[in-house]
């Protein structure tokens, strides 16, 4: 599927279904006076016989002598129209599309009219709506057709001023659509090796990349315990991925993106219960997060200077594995008690946020799939962002709000640490059951103590549901964000 700016007016528009969004309060908008005799005919015979108001919700499909077809969409009233209204019709109106016979779908959705919506941050909801709408998983589908999909071109009508705002919505949708491929890809072939490669690819595909693999036996040698730990009950064997990108002067301080690449977590001894244990493969999102907002920043061509961190481990039961009760040395000499070997996530991250901080970036952002309790806080609506630098919960928080794509704070007081005291080692790797989250984030703090850095837990927001899957959240947030600090 492709995505394209058009500046035609609707009746000069070839796509095999138009779309023409429809305020109550301004029923007879622009496109229909451009629209050509029969159809405006139609269209005046809905509006006169009360067939179709605009109200919200409402869609109806007209037919064009030539086969084309013309679909109304209701938007409700101007006033009352948000951002999540527009997103959440914009996805609708295309599921539709890419489930009928449809190959090409145009969007007049008056992206410059909105009294609450401003038209950059239209366009790129439009944008990114129709592009995840459109988005079908066929990597391991032998039987393609049970995706009926056809959609090859979508099409959002904007104008000169918004095309900057297209533009950067369609190098995120590019790597959100990364994220997701990689996010559903199966356990059993999304191996760290497979995350190695696939990052090689991309380095080796696109201008100003480099890329690094260190090995098992490179981390050993550096003394990466507490991956390493993680990593000893599985046969594949874990992989310490590093992006880079160089968009601005060589002697600019790169931002440094940590993304959690648990290929599969089983929980390790401390094993998971069965139910929906394939859901799992997903703890690798921090991973796919940081490698889709890489290729956007690369597609983008931003004037930033970029590293991507991805520690790809599996978490399984074997002989070798790692147990509650072992004391590990980690990469920063910290030991750390393994109370449950549930809690791996933090012993890959602490060791990679040591090796980051050795190429002295102004920031370092880890991205996980970290805690469930994160998902029983805020649910599958906002990501976790944890910080101790002053501001730096903000700059999430607006990106998020710029792009439909949202944070919320939670606290990294020190009142909570104490939660990590144990008598056997220097911290031990669980909080227990009070504010999981924040614990898990005051862990990591422990490794970044001279360190600008947040952290932010996306396991609410990575996946959907078995039908769903991955989301691609939040690559649209952390891209904005890059965004804005490339503009700063
Ligand atoms: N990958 C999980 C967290 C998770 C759970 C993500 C559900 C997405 C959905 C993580 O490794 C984990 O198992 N965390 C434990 C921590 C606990 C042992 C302190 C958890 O949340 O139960
Ligand atoms: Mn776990
Ligand atoms: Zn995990």
């Amino acid at each position: 599927m492709s995505l394209h700016a058009t500046k035609h007016s609707a009746h000069q528009n070839k796509a095999d279904q138009v779309v023409i969004g429809f305020f109550t309060d301004q029923i007879k908008n622009q496109h229909t006076e451009q629209l050509n005799d029969d159809i405006k005919k139609q269209i005046n015979e809905r509006f006169n016989n009360k067939d179709f108001t605009g109200q919200s919700g409402q869609q109806v499909t007209l037919y064009h002598d030539n086969g084309q077809q013309v679909v109304l969409v209701g938007l409700g009233k101007n006033d009352d129209f948000t951002a999540t209204a527009l997103y959440d019709t914009t996805h609708k109106v295309v599921t539709a599309a890419a489930g009928s016979r449809c190959q090409s779908v145009a969007l007049y959705l008056n992206i410059n009219d909105y009294k609450n919506i401003d038209p950059e941050q239209a366009t790129k909801l439009v944008a990114l709506a129709a592009s995840h709408a459109a988005y079908r998983y066929e990597d391991t589908k032998s039987f393609k057709d049970d995706n009926i999909h056809h959609l090859a071109r979508i099409e959002v009508a904007t104008n000169k001023d918004n095309a900057e705002a297209f533009r950067l919505a369609a190098g995120i949708a590019k790597g959100i659509n990364t994220t997701r491929h990689l996010g559903n890809y199966p356990p059993n072939l999304c191996t760290p090796k497979y995350l190695a490669k696939f990052a090689t690819d991309i380095a080796h595909e696109h201008d100003n990349c480099d890329i690094d693999v260190l090995t098992k036996k490179q981390m050993k040698d550096m003394g990466m315990g507490a991956l390493l730990a993680v990593a000893q009950g599985s046969h594949n064997k874990p992989r310490m991925i590093v992006l880079s990108y160089h968009g601005t002067e060589k002697n600019k301080d790169p931002i440094a993106l940590v993304g959690k690449g648990i290929t599969f977590d089983t929980g390790g001894i401390s094993l998971k219960p069965g139910a929906n244990m394939d859901e799992m493969k997903y703890d690798m999102c921090g991973a796919a997060s940081v490698i889709g907002a890489f290729v956007a920043a690369v597609e983008l061509q931003l004037p930033i200077n970029l590293k991507v961190f991805v520690p790809a481990v599996e978490n399984m039961p074997d002989g070798k594995a790692y147990r509650p009760g072992d004391v590990i040395t980690s990469y920063s000499g910290q030991t750390i008690e393994v109370l449950n070997t549930d809690a791996e996530g933090r012993m890959i991250l602490c060791d990679t946020l040591t090796y980051a901080q050795e190429f002295k970036p102004e920031v370092i952002v880890d991205l996980a799939t970290l805690t469930g309790a994160c998902v029983v806080a805020l649910g599958h609506n906002a990501a976790a962002v944890m910080t101790k630098t002053e501001g730096m919960a903000d700059e999430f928080k607006q990106a998020g709000e710029q792009i439909h794509d949202r944070v919320w704070e939670l606290p990294l007081w020190d009142e909570y640490q104490k939660q990590l005291d144990t008598s056997f080692a220097d911290m031990k790797n669980i909080g227990g059951v009070p504010a999981g989250t924040i614990t898990a984030g005051c862990f990591l703090s422990r490794f970044t103590k001279d360190q600008k850095w947040a952290h932010i837990d996306i396991a609410g927001v990575a996946w959907k549901d078995k039908k769903e899957g991955a989301t691609g959240r939040p690559v649209a947030m952390l891209t904005q964000y890059l965004i804005n600090k490339s503009q700063a």
